[in-house]
């Protein structure tokens, strides 16, 4: 569940919450990511199973619904791990953006999905000019702006759009669900400040589930 209270490594990976619809969708990844080598047809290939789990009631705990004033965002913005591949190669999770926040501007670094369960959300999609050769320095201008509603979601195919930010519009908190193929709250990221081009690099981390000790997987 959300709410481990306890970090212990065997309630660390795999269905954080075992619900029938989030091992359906695990299950159709694998099947795509063994059947399908094209990242882009597997993505557009994963869309009906995703979109299914977004639209189904009842799988996402309220302990994976709240905010959380200890966020690694800020914010109060809650990241909860609800299937974690230990190997850091998948990872489904939900995102709690209270009303008016914002996350910072970010990167993914996997393809992936990523739908609205609840609320709306505005987001800033960046395009990155520079040639990303300096670690500490991006030249950034935004590609495009959406609203997303409930059920609405987009596709992630790094490097395109792979840098946004999203703010929550609705009265109540926005939930997003992620569905990524990495480890994507303990992997090292990048937090862009657009307006003067600095780039930071950050972990978020989940806030039901520790991250690996540096170094633990290649
Ligand atoms: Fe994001």
């Amino acid at each position: 569940m959300c709410n481990l209270g306890h970090d212990h490594h065997a309630n660390a990976f795999g269905f954080l919450v075992d619900a029938p619809e989030i091992r359906a969708l695990i299950s159709e990844t694998r099947r795509l990511s063994r059947e399908v080598t094209d990242t882009a047809a597997r993505v557009e290939a994963l869309k009906p199973a995703f979109a299914k789990l977004l639209a189904a009631e009842g799988w996402l705990p309220d302990t994976c619904s709240r905010a959380d004033e200890k966020s690694g965002m800020g914010g109060g913005i809650g990241q909860y791990a609800l299937y974690r591949a230990e190997d850091g190669s998948l990872c489904l999770f939900s995102l709690v953006v209270p009303s008016g926040a914002s996350t910072p501007v970010h990167d993914h670094l996997a393809w992936g999905l990523v739908g609205l369960y609840r609320g709306r959300q505005d987001e800033t999609v960046y395009r990155r000019l520079d040639d990303g050769r300096d670690p500490a320095h991006a030249t950034l201008e935004i590609a495009k702006q959406q609203t997303l509603a409930r059920g609405e979601f987009y596709a992630l195919l790094p490097p395109t759009d792979d840098i946004h930010y999203v703010k929550t519009v609705s009265d109540t908190a926005s939930i997003s669900i992620h569905l990524l193929a990495n480890d994507t709250a303990c992997v090292w990221r990048h937090r862009f400040e657009p307006e003067s081009g600095k780039v930071t690099p950050f972990r978020s981390g989940y806030a039901n589930a520790p991250c690996p000790p540096e170094g633990a997987r290649q």
